[in-house]
């Protein structure tokens, strides 16, 4: 079979230093938590087969133990072997009196051993901007290679997702938009404690509007896509559903717990075997029938299908998948 241009493919991971423009389409199907606090959890997360392990700072991580922590995520950047995942750290959010502490301390002990820093509650562009002014400024006293750190905005609140647009366009290290349900379902008073389930009462899906308006907001800036957490660690069954739902819109990837999610993440953030072989079918039909052997036509029938333009961008989606996940 031909090998078909891809936009996701040869994905760097481990702190390439490509241009951002491809470190944007790291594989992230499953994002691990795991909090920082926890030095037993920092070693099992090693190895796991998740996408992206994000050492957490923030609300995985009691008050208390904060100062700690930092040093912890520290040794376990600068020590651990993360090989093959995207090695982010969750700072707190701008409102609490930790964040600049968090970056400084994360940034400057294990910058050239990280590759994203996840901020949380995400309001305006601006926290975007002041998080960039502090990477780059860190980035050039320790003499790291400038704008090689990413970010990952998560969304969390209702003026987050009324600013989703401008957050996602107010630096160029932005790699992903996250969504926060169990943040956002608070702040918006839904009446719900299950994280990620529907809320009793309302026939259709509540979240669709919000994952939709970020998934906008992403594609329309060359972003990713991330759905947040299930917090219902046990049920592996609910959490294929809540995750089936984001990748069918066409979200790149969810939050995983628990070890037990991270299969059930990768799995259902790749393409299956057949429409990958689909894909590869309808990109061979098209380059044939574009060729000056294949008439150069516009569109082709693959069996009783019509391909043409829109259908190639479509199945390089699924292509570009496809690769990334080994298949
Ligand atoms: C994650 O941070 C969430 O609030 O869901
Ligand atoms: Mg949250």
């Amino acid at each position: 079979m031909t090998a078909h241009p891809s936009p996701a493919t040869a994905l760097p991971t481990g702190g390439s230093a490509a241009p951002l423009s491809f470190n944007r389409l790291r594989p992230r199907r499953s994002c691990l938590a795991v909090p920082g606090s926890n030095p037993r959890f920092l070693e099992k997360a090693q190895g796991l087969p998740a996408d992206q392990v994000f050492l957490d700072l923030e609300d995985a991580c009691a008050p208390l133990a904060k100062p700690e922590a930092r040093h912890t995520i520290v040794k376990f950047l600068n020590e651990g072997d993360w090989t093959g995942k995207t090695r982010v750290v969750r700072v707190n959010d701008w409102t609490t009196e930790w964040t600049y502490r968090d970056v400084v301390t994360v940034v400057e002990g294990a910058g050239q051993n990280l590759d994203c820093i996840m901020l949380p509650k995400v309001q305006t562009a601006e926290q975007i901007v002041a998080l960039d002014l502090l990477l780059t400024q860190i980035e050039k006293t320790m003499g790291f290679e400038v704008g090689r750190i990413g970010i990952e905005a998560q969304i969390e609140n209702a003026q987050g997702l009324n600013n989703v647009n401008a957050i996602a366009t107010a630096s160029q290290r932005v790699e992903t938009i996250i969504f926060g349900p169990a943040d956002f379902m608070a702040s918006i008073n839904m009446k719900s404690l299950v994280v990620g389930e529907q809320p009793p009462g309302y026939p259709a899906d509540a979240y669709h509007y919000i994952l939709m308006k970020i998934l906008m907001a992403a594609r329309a800036n060359d972003l990713q896509a991330i759905d947040g957490p299930y917090l219902q660690i046990r049920n592996v069954d609910g959490y294929r559903e809540v995750a089936r739902r984001a990748a069918a819109l066409g979200f790149d990837g969810k939050w995983v717990l628990h070890p037990g999610q991270v299969e059930a993440s990768n799995e259902i953030f790749s393409p299956s075997q057949e429409d990958y072989d689909h894909a590869e079918l309808i990109l061979d039909a098209y380059d044939y029938c574009t060729s000056e052997a294949g008439g150069r036509k516009g569109s082709a029938m693959l069996g009783d299908e019509m391909i043409d333009e829109a259908s190639r961008k479509m199945a390089l989606v699924i292509s570009g998948k496809g690769r990334a996940a080994g298949l």
